[in-house]
Formats: C-alpha cells, sequence, structure tokens
C-alpha cells in the first residue's frame, strides 16, 4: 500500500468519475429491464457504444500519454493497466455478441436467460473497471509523481515543476485544462 497523502495529489484521473456515473447507469439500466419482453433494446445497445467508444478514448489517452511518459523513465507499471485495457476490450465485444443474439431472441424464457447473462457480464466488467481505476490512481499516479519529482515526498508544487515536461506531450486543449486546472489547484 502507498503512502502518499490524497489530498496531495494532482488528479490526473478525474475522468474516472465520469466514466463510473456513465457506466453505473448504464448498469442499473440492464439489471432493472425486463428481458422477457418483446421491447426493442436499441437504447442499451446505443448507451453501450457511447460508453464503450469513451472507455476506448480514454484508455488511448492514457497509453499515448501517461504509459509513453513512464515507459521514458523504464518504468513497468503500466503493463499491467495495457493488459487490463485489451481484456476490457474483448469483454465489450463479446457483452455486443450477446446483445446481438438477444435482440434475434423471440422466446421469453430464452429472452429472460441471455438477458441475465448480459447483465452478470456486464457485472463483471463494471467490478474489473473499479479495480482498474484503483490500481492507475493507487499505483501509477503515485509512480508518475515520483518519477517527474526529485523529491520522494510528492506535493503539488513539486509536481507543477514536471508541468512542462508533460505539457509537450498534450494537444493545444489539453494542455490549457491543466493549465488551467494546475493553476487552481483542483487536478
Ligand atoms: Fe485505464
Ligand atoms: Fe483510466
Amino acid at each position: 500500500m502507498n503512502t502518499y497523502p490524497l489530498k496531495k495529489r494532482h488528479r490526473l484521473y478525474r475522468e474516472h468519475k465520469y466514466l463510473l456515473c456513465l457506466f453505473s447507469t448504464l448498469l442499473q439500466k440492464v439489471a432493472t429491464h425486463d428481458f422477457g419482453g418483446l421491447a426493442p433494446i436499441d437504447f442499451i445497445k446505443n448507451d453501450l457504444q457511447q460508453f464503450s467508444d469513451v472507455l476506448h478514448g480514454h484508455a488511448h489517452y492514457e497509453e499515448s500519454r501517461i504509459h509513453t511518459l513512464l515507459a521514458q523513465y523504464d518504468s513497468k507499471v503500466a503493463h499491467l493497466a495495457d493488459q487490463q485495457h485489451q481484456a476490457h476490450h474483448l469483454s465489450f465485444a463479446e457483452i455486443f455478441e450477446r446483445l446481438e443474439v438477444l435482440a434475434q431472441a423471440t422466446d421469453r424464457e430464452e429472452r429472460l436467460d441471455l438477458g441475465y447473462k448480459l447483465y452478470l457480464d456486464l457485472r463483471r466488467v463494471f467490478a474489473d473497471m473499479l479495480s482498474h481505476f484503483n490500481y492507475e490512481e493507487q499505483m501509477i499516479l503515485p509512480e508518475l509523481q515520483t518519477l517527474l519529482s526529485d523529491m520522494k515526498d510528492c506535493v503539488p508544487d513539486k509536481f507543477a515543476i514536471a508541468w512542462p515536461m508533460l505539457k509537450k506531450l498534450l494537444n493545444i486543449d489539453e494542455a490549457e485544462y491543466c493549465e488551467v486546472a494546475l493553476a487552481m489547484h483542483t487536478v
């Protein structure tokens, strides 16, 4: 267990809160939907696609920016997160396949069975996702702060010293967002 004080961390992973909100809403919809009926389930497919796209973009950002930066310091802490991204990608592909089968099924018992399995699959990915977020914020973030600071006891101001280096890896919008947030000490 790391010992960095949470209140002194910059929250590079703040997007996790929004992902968590989206995912928990989606899971609730699936958990409470009556799959036995023949009502269209397009809204579930649309929400699932939307969340999957956002998640994919989030993972791409982490891999191309944060993980690339860590690799420059020969840190291997992001390798597990890379593997977890792959696993999430495969899990969503399987869930989409199950949803397609469900959309074609007409027998009530079969639809109920498929709907329940869909819920179980999604709930498992949700649990994996929470664990993944925890790994990133509890393992990767402290590593990043340690490597980009010349002090072991990383504090916000010391992290800000590393900002010029991080800034080069961001696009203009991302850099501007972080610049403002850093100035306000809210990231
Ligand atoms: Fe991630
Ligand atoms: Fe993440």
